[in-house]
């Protein structure tokens, strides 16, 4: 069952599964909201899809196949919230498939600055967009708008490209992209053991990120945080109820060694209650110095989301390990991807590249 005739009311009584069972309910993403509606399966596609559109983008005649693929959606971008990375990407993976684009980036330049409701500005994207991006620092807004449009005449689907501090659904997507790619010839994720680091109370990208791992085999997973930027209970019994093997400390100098993958995270101070309290918190021990790099296996993969501050140097950048880079470009792979599914265009991009392989 869609979101659709689904009451406000309901739709909030249900817990993250029964959500994600709404929003996959046609076999393909209604909207994109929240890591927990992707299982195993549909990640092994995204990656695989991100995959094929990646290698048929590198061709003239392939990325002119590509963009003709959605050459007649159009795609808003609601960046209510500041971003560089998910914007441009998602930007970029609209071209790719031919998608045009519109933005907002900020309220002070559209009517909400006349007293519009977010409802109505969105309902109103809606009547010129076929798809929905949208960032905001609300926690659940995006919710709120995707079930404002499935009750709607234009129920176009809606992206949350970060919510708050609760969900990043899409970067977690290419977090995993990453992985996989990373891990390809020692087993892919199962079995991995995963280090967060940093301001993980407050980094949603771990959150969301945290999710999608409980979906593989045998995953480790350590939360390495000063106790006031530490995991949230609720990650650690979501994580745990999926047999998670999950362990929190604050001593980053005894993962090193035995972590397959660290994530690090930048203090996340836009949050703060009030200006100057995240500088309180001494974070220097959980600064990944290059002397640390070299306690890490050598098949071990450093990765950030970024913006970054100090936790990365950029002396870090040259080790093979450092797939910050790789990461964000990554991005603009699985959007595409993620996009293509939505419109359900990819089983066509498939059969194209399987026809072009048989010389058809
Ligand atoms: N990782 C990420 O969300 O980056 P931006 O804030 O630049 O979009």
């Amino acid at each position: 069952m869609s979101l659709s005739g689904l009451p406000w009311e309901a739709y909030q009584a249900l817990d993250a599964d029964a959500r994600a069972h709404h929003l996959m309910a046609s076999g393909r993403p209604e909207h994109v909201l929240m890591a927990q509606q992707f299982r195993r399966a549909e990640l092994d596609a995204i990656c695989a899809l991100a995959t094929e559109i990646r290698l048929l983008a590198k061709s003239q005649p392939g990325a002119l196949y590509l963009s003709q693929v959605l050459a007649h959606k159009r795609a808003m971008l609601y960046f209510t919230q500041p971003s560089t990375r998910t914007f441009l990407s998602h930007q970029a993976a609209c071209q790719i498939l031919g998608l045009q684009t519109g933005e907002v980036r900020d309220t002070a330049t559209s009517s909400e600055m006349k007293g519009e409701s977010r409802e109505d500005s969105v309902r109103t994207f809606s009547s010129y967009f076929d798809l929905i991006i949208m960032r905001t620092k609300e926690r659940g807004l995006a919710e709120r708008m995707a079930w404002v449009l499935s009750q709607s005449e234009r129920p176009v689907p809606i992206i949350n490209a970060g919510s708050g501090q609760d969900q990043h659904p899409t970067q977690a997507l290419l977090d995993i992209y990453t992985l996989q790619r990373s891990f390809e010839t020692c087993g892919g994720i199962d079995g991995k053991h995963i280090a967060f680091v940093g301001d993980l109370a407050r980094g949603r990208t771990v959150r969301s990120l945290a999710a999608l791992l409980a979906n593989y085999r045998d995953v480790s997973i350590s939360f390495i945080a000063p106790e006031a930027f530490q995991i949230g209970t609720d990650v650690l019994t979501l994580l745990r109820a999926c047999g998670v093997t999950v362990s929190v400390s604050d001593n980053l100098q005894a993962i090193l060694p035995v972590a397959d993958g660290v994530y690090m995270t930048r203090v996340q101070d836009e949050w703060d209650a009030e200006a100057g309290d995240s500088a309180r918190v001494d974070v220097s021990r959980f600064h990944l110095r290059p002397a640390d790099v070299d306690k890490m296996k050598p098949t071990a993969v450093i990765m950030h989301p970024l913006p970054r501050r100090e936790e990365v140097p950029p002396e870090i950048d040259h080790d093979p390990r450092a797939m910050y880079w790789r990461q964000m470009r990554n991005g603009m792979w699985v959007r595409a991807a993620l996009i293509a599914q939505i419109f359900g265009v990819d089983e066509a991009i498939c059969a194209h590249i399987r026809d072009q392989a048989h010389g058809a």
